[in-house]
C-alpha cells in the first residue's frame, strides 16, 4: 500500500477521539471547558497518537439536550469561547497534523432556534414548512419513540398555530423538513461554512431520522432519500475533495449497508453498532462465538468506506439489537443494578466500571479495539480508564469531566467543585486515582498502552488496509484474525476468558518454519517468537483475557 494511497483516504488509517469541548479543559475558571482550553492540550491527544478530534455540539444551545439541541448553526456557545477561539484551536490542532471534525446536527433544531420560533409564530410565516407541522398526528407518520422514559409521542401539540409538530427526540427538538429545499440549501450552507473554518468533515447525527420522509409528506415518499444524503456528500466534497461524513446509523448490518451508497457517495464511516453488542455480548459470557459471528457475517463496505468500530461513547451503551434474554445476560454481568440502566436498552455506564477495574481484561477489549478491521474511535477518557458518576444524572453519567491531574477539580477547573452538576466519580474513580498526570511518564500505565496501540495500528496497515481471515479456534474464548497486506501477515488474537489457555490455529497462508513475534510484547523480557509448524498451525499459550498481534 503506497503511503501516499493512505494518506488520500486519510480516515481508513485515522486514529479518532471524540470530545466534548464543555467537559474537557476549563481555561478560565468558571467551571465550564473551553476552546481555549482545549487547544492547551491539543498535545496530550498528539501524544496519545489521535489524528483525527470528532468536537461533539459546540454551537449556542439552551443545552436540554447537551448542545444536540441547536440555536445557531453559526457561532459557538458563548460559554465556550468565540469564533477566533474556534479558530485557534483548528490552527493548532492542524500544526500537530490533527483533523477536526464535527457533529452535524441537522434532523432538528432546538426549539429556540430562530427559525423554529418564525416557523411556530403563524401558519403562513415564511419559515413554516421548515419544519413538519400537521393538525393531527398521522397514521401513516414516522414511528417509534426514542427516549420512552421523558415522551409518549413524536408529535407535540403547538398552542401557537393549534397545530402539531414532529419531533424525533425530544420535545424541545422539532425535526425540519429536509423535503424542503429552502432547508436543504441551509444545510448545506451549514456545512461550507465550518469547512470554511477548517472541518474535515461531519459526524452526522441521526442519519436514518434525517433522511426520513414518512410524516413530511402527508407519507408519500416524495423522492429517495438517499438521494438527499449523496447530495450533501458531493456538495461536501466538490468543496474539500477529502472531507467525510462518520454516520451514526443505528442499525442491524443489512440496514446499514445502503448508507453507504455506491462507495464513498453517502457515508465514508459508519459506526459499527451491530459489532459493538456483539462484543458485549462475548465479553459478557467470555465466549468469542457472538462476536465471531457478527464479524464474519459483517458486510464489507464499499470501496473507501469504513466501519468505525468504538467501545463506548457519550450515549448509553445502547444494547437495543440483542434479543431481550441477551441483553439480560449482558445486564447482569455488567450493569445489574437499576441505576446502571437506562430507557431498559442501554448502561449509562463507562467500560472499566462494568470490567471490575480489571486491567488485563480492559487492556484486552482495547487491543481489540485497535486490531479489528475499521476506524477506531475514542471517547474521552477512555485512554486513562475514566468510569461514570452514577450520581450525575441520565446519559450525564458518563460525560464527567476530564481528570487530567489529582485535585478537586481534577487540573479541569479551579472552580468550586462542590455541587457541580457533573462531579467527577468518587474515590477510587475520582482524579486523586486515575488521571494523565498520574499515567503519562508511567510505563505501565493504561495511557502509555493505549498510546503504544494506536502507534502499532498506524505502523501496522494491515488492520486497515489488508484482507481479513476469521481463524477457526478450538477454544470458544479466543477470537483470532489474519490480515494481510501486500503478502505481509499479522495474526491477532484475543482470549476473552479469565484462565489462561493453550491454543492452535491454522494459519493457512503462512510458510512453515515462518516466525511470528509478538508487535504488543516488545522490549525487555519479550517472549520467544511463534513458529509456524508443518502443518500450517501455530500454538500458543494466553494469560488470563491475554492478546497478542502476531506479525
Ligand atoms: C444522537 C446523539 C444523542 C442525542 C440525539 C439527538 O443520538 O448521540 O446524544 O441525544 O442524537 O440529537
Ligand atoms: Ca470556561
Amino acid at each position: 500500500m503506497r503511503p501516499a494511497d493512505q494518506a488520500d483516504v486519510w480516515w481508513r488509517n485515522a486514529i479518532v477521539y471524540s470530545l466534548d469541548v464543555e467537559t474537557f479543559q476549563d481555561s478560565n475558571g468558571d467551571g465550564i471547558g473551553d476552546f481555549r482550553g482545549l487547544t492547551s492540550r491539543i498535545d496530550h491527544l498528539a501524544r496519545l497518537g489521535v489524528t483525527c478530534l470528532w468536537l461533539m455540539p459546540f454551537y449556542p444551545t439552551p443545552n436540554r439536550d447537551d448542545g444536540y439541541d441547536i440555536a445557531d448553526y453559526y457561532a459557538v456557545d458563548p460559554r465556550l469561547g468565540t469564533l477566533g477561539d474556534f479558530v485557534e484551536m483548528m490552527r493548532t490542532a492542524r500544526s500537530r497534523g490533527i483533523r477536526v471534525i464535527a457533529d452535524l446536527v441537522v434532523n432538528h433544531t432546538s426549539d429556540q432556534h430562530p427559525w423554529f420560533l418564525e416557523s411556530a409564530s403563524s401558519r403562513d410565516n415564511p419559515k413554516r414548512d421548515w419544519y413538519v407541522w400537521r393538525d393531527e398526528p398521522p397514521q401513516d407518520g414516522p414511528q417509534g419513540v426514542i427516549f420512552p422514559d421523558q415522551e409518549d409521542s413524536l408529535w407535540r401539540h403547538d398552542e401557537r398555530t393549534g397545530a402539531h409538530y414532529l419531533h424525533r427526540f425530544y420535545r424541545h427538538q422539532p425535526d425540519l423538513n429536509i423535503t424542503n429545499p429552502e432547508v436543504r440549501d441551509e444545510i448545506a450552507r451549514v456545512m461550507g461554512f465550518w469547512m470554511e473554518l477548517g472541518l474535515s468533515g461531519f459526524r452526522v447525527d441521526a442519519v436514518p431520522y434525517l433522511i426520513e420522509t414518512a410524516g413530511t409528506h402527508d407519507g408519500h415518499l416524495v423522492e429517495d432519500p438517499h438521494a438527499y444524503l449523496r447530495a450533501l456528500s458531493s456538495f461536501m466534497t466538490r468543496r474539500k475533495g477529502d472531507a467525510i461524513m462518520l454516520g451514526e446509523v443505528n442499525l442491524p448490518y443489512e440496514g446499514l449497508m445502503p448508507f453507504f451508497g455506491d462507495g464513498g457517495d453517502e457515508l465514508d464511516l459508519s459506526f459499527d453498532f451491530p459489532g459493538m453488542q456483539a462484543m458485549y455480548l462475548s465479553l459478557a459470557r467470555q465466549d468469542a462465538g457472538p462476536m465471531r459471528q457478527a464479524l464474519s457475517a459483517r458486510p464489507s463496505p464499499p470501496r473507501d468506506t469504513r466501519w468505525a468500530t468504538f467501545v463506548r461513547n457519550h450515549d448509553e451503551l445502547t444494547l437495543d439489537q440483542l434479543t431481550a434474554s441477551q441483553r439480560d445476560e449482558v445486564f447482569a454481568a455488567f450493569g445489574p443494578e437499576p441505576e446502571h440502566q437506562i430507557f431498559d436498552r442501554g448502561l449509562r455506564r463507562r467500560l472499566p466500571s462494568m470490567l471490575g477495574g480489571d486491567q488485563d481484561r480492559i487492556r484486552m477489549v482495547y487491543s481489540l479495539l485497535f486490531s479489528l478491521p475499521g476506524t477506531p474511535v475514542l471517547y474521552y477518557g477512555e485512554e486513562i480508564g475514566m468510569v461514570e458518576n452514577l450520581e450525575v444524572p441520565g446519559r450525564w453519567s458518563v460525560r464527567t469531566p476530564m481528570q487530567w491531574e489529582p485535585g478537586a477539580g481534577g487540573g479541569f477547573t479551579t472552580a468550586d467543585q462542590d455541587g457541580a452538576e457533573r462531579a467527577m466519580p468518587a474515590r477510587p474513580y475520582g482524579p486523586d486515582h486515575i488521571s494523565v498526570a498520574d499515567q503519562r511518564e508511567d510505563p505501565q500505565s493504561l495511557m502509555t498502552y493505549i498510546a503504544r496501540l494506536a502507534a502499532l495500528r498506524r505502523e501496522t496497515p494491515h488492520f486497515g488496509w489488508g484482507s481479513i481471515e476469521w481463524l477457526a479456534c478450538d477454544e470458544p474464548s479466543v477470537l483470532a484474525h489474519h490480515a494481510v497486506v501486500d503478502g505481509d501477515s499479522v495474526v491477532a488474537v484475543h482470549h476473552l476468558g479469565d484462565a489462561p489457555v493453550e491454543v492452535t490455529l491454522p494459519v493457512a497462508g503462512l510458510e512453515p518454519g515462518t516466525l511470528l513475534r509478538d508487535l504488543l510484547a516488545e522490549g525487555p523480557g519479550m517472549p520467544e517468537p511463534v513458529e509456524v509448524a508443518h502443518d500450517r498451525t501455530i500454538t500458543l499459550t494466553l494469560g488470563r483475557y491475554g492478546a497478542c498481534w502476531l506479525r
